[in-house]
């Protein structure tokens, strides 16, 4: 006689599909949705100063810190065709950290630097919220990135 009960293999066989089944999801939309998986990087103070950093035409770092109830830099403008790689920490509590449109889905964490890589195709706003309650001025919590090409002025603003 089996050591484990009937029930209890299959059980266990269905967890390890429904495993199997989550890991190949995850992979399929990195794949078709070229969607970068977030890393976790070492700590380092020098993550806290928010900024944007231009690497090269196409190519940019923005440093992301996220406070009640702000983000800084609140917009960030980048030409059409970049590649933009995220810095997110927090200075205080927990904050969310969502690209609407762009499959970001993360969290800014005191003490922590997560990151993400994100390809701006097409031009438009992309809102970023705040997708973590972290007190009453939550619903505040919004910064944008501009893309638009770059011989032209930024959408709905003057000049
Ligand atoms: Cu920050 Cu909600």
């Amino acid at each position: 006689m089996s050591l484990i009960d009937k029930t209890e293999k299959r059980v266990m066989m269905a967890s390890g599909a429904v495993l199997a089944l989550f890991l190949f999801s995850v992979l399929y939309a990195k794949g078709k949705y070229k969607s970068d998986l977030p890393e976790c990087l070492p700590y380092s103070k020098a993550y806290e100063t928010p900024k944007v950093t231009k690497l090269d035409d196409s190519t940019y770092q923005v440093f992301a810190v996220a406070q009640m109830w702000q983000f800084q830099p609140s917009e960030i403008y980048v030409p059409v065709g970049s590649e933009v790689d995220f810095f997110v920490t927090s200075k205080d509590v927990v904050h969310g950290f969502n690209i609407l449109l762009k499959n970001v889905n993360m969290m800014a964490i005191y003490g922590n630097i997560n990151k993400t890589t994100v390809k701006f195709d097409k031009p438009g706003v992309y809102k970023i919220t705040c997708h973590e309650y972290c007190g009453v001025g939550h619903q505040n919590m919004q910064a944008q990135v501009i893309v638009n090409y770059p011989t032209e002025p930024p959408p709905n603003l003057p000049r």
